[in-house]
């Protein structure tokens, strides 16, 4: 009998819902293909407006639910008239911490055929995996709000690094640099803030010990985030914190397609609780619904999926699929200088597939 894979999908909000659906249909494809791969799919309605209607972003026993899948593939989740930090929190930050999601996988490449942003950069010089830290850190969500509404208001944000938690991201990190024969760099911040990255640089230096065959680098995060713009082949696996994770690969996707081509992966790498893939743009409240969003984030988010659940030639073969499409840009999305449509764009993959 085929092995039956469950998938739980949270199309969530505004374009979410549009792009999810292609990723769904070239995985639904495969399955036609490969007699080997069996797909079960649940949709969850969760998501800003299960909220506007239930006051939660997620069923009471929604990670009881989750649990018993294999994978989790989400769309996207926040919309206008729902606080951002609640629909934060309540469903992806949580589905993060309760399944110990702690990597992220960000994968920054600038496919041929794509338009570069950096006139000067050429495509081959844009090809890193960022590794950021993600349930704990600066997104620990610890601290405090005191004397609120007078005039000695004080906020207190408590970054966490935690030694286990520093430990095992930045060691995920070197196994992967090893295994690729790439370069490591680790983004910090040790002369400004002088508990947290001095801590995070020292557990780096210590691991970095354990893999004398690894070439590494240290930038701060200041710098690094120039040499991302100016000179971006410096850098093949980088490892960083969440919040630095957050916004380096945010300027990863500027520099190597925009939003509509930048996947993630939430990973819990002993498969003790299932991981999560998405594409790491947002519900784009101002094209959702026009037919407009470029579902090839979300596509190559399906393809770290298969990758992590053991499909690993499914998973080359739509990057690959990706990356032929990605070459006829009239075809594609207006972000991408096309003039088509978000639901013809899977058939376009499936046709490559
Ligand atoms: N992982 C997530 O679910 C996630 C991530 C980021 C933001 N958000 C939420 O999404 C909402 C909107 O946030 P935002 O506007 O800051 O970020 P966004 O990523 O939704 O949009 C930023 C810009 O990029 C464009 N864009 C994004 N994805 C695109 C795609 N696939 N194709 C074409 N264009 C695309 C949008 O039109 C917009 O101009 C907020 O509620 C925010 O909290 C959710």
């Amino acid at each position: 009998m085929r092995k039956v894979t469950k998938i739980a999908v949270i199309p969530g909000d505004g374009i979410g819902v549009e792009v999810i659906s292609e990723g769904v249909k070239v995985l639904n494809h495969i399955e036609k293909l490969d007699p080997d791969v069996n797909f079960h799919f649940e949709y969850f309605p969760w998501g800003c407006e299960f909220y506007n209607k239930t006051g939660k972003m997620m069923d009471e026993n929604a990670m009881d639910v989750l649990k018993s899948f294999d994978a989790i593939y989400l769309g996207a989740v926040g919309f206008p008239g729902v606080p951002d930090h609640i629909s934060l929190w309540d469903l992806l930050l949580r589905i993060r911490k309760g399944f110990n999601q702690y990597i992220n996988v960000r994968p920054i490449k600038l496919l041929e055929g794509v338009k570069e942003t950096l006139a000067y950069v050429p495509n081959d010089e844009i090809d890193m995996t960022v590794i950021r830290e993600n349930v704990e850190g600066e997104y620990f969500g610890a601290g405090e709000w005191l004397f609120k509404g007078t005039d000695k208001e004080t906020v207190l944000q408590t970054g966490v690094f935690t030694r286990e938690g520093t430990e095992r991201v930045i060691r995920y990190a070197f196994e992967l640099a090893k295994e690729q024969n790439k370069t490591l760099t680790s983004i910090s911040k040790g002369n400004a803030l002088n508990y947290s990255m001095v801590f995070w640089d020292s557990v780096f230096e210590e691991v970095s010990k354990e893999y004398p065959e690894v070439r590494t680098q240290s930038y701060l995060i200041d710098a690094a985030v120039m040499y991302f713009v100016t000179d971006p082949k410096r850098f093949e696996i980088v490892v960083t914190s969440n919040l630095f994770g957050d916004i380096v690969t945010d300027l990863g996707a500027g520099i190597a397609g925009g939003m509509g081509l930048a996947a993630g992966a939430n990973i819990n790498p002993e498969k003790e609780f299932p991981s999560m893939f998405e594409p790491i743009h947002g519900s784009a409240p101002d094209i959702a619904g026009q037919g407009t969003a470029n579902p090839l984030a979300a596509v190559w988010a399906a393809s770290q999926m298969l990758e992590h659940l053991g499909y690993e030639e499914w998973a080359l073969k739509i990057l690959s699929a990706v990356e032929s499409v990605v070459q006829k840009p009239e075809l594609l999305t207006p972000d991408m200088g096309g003039s088509g449509v978000t639901g013809d764009i899977g058939n376009l993959i499936i046709e490559y597939l």
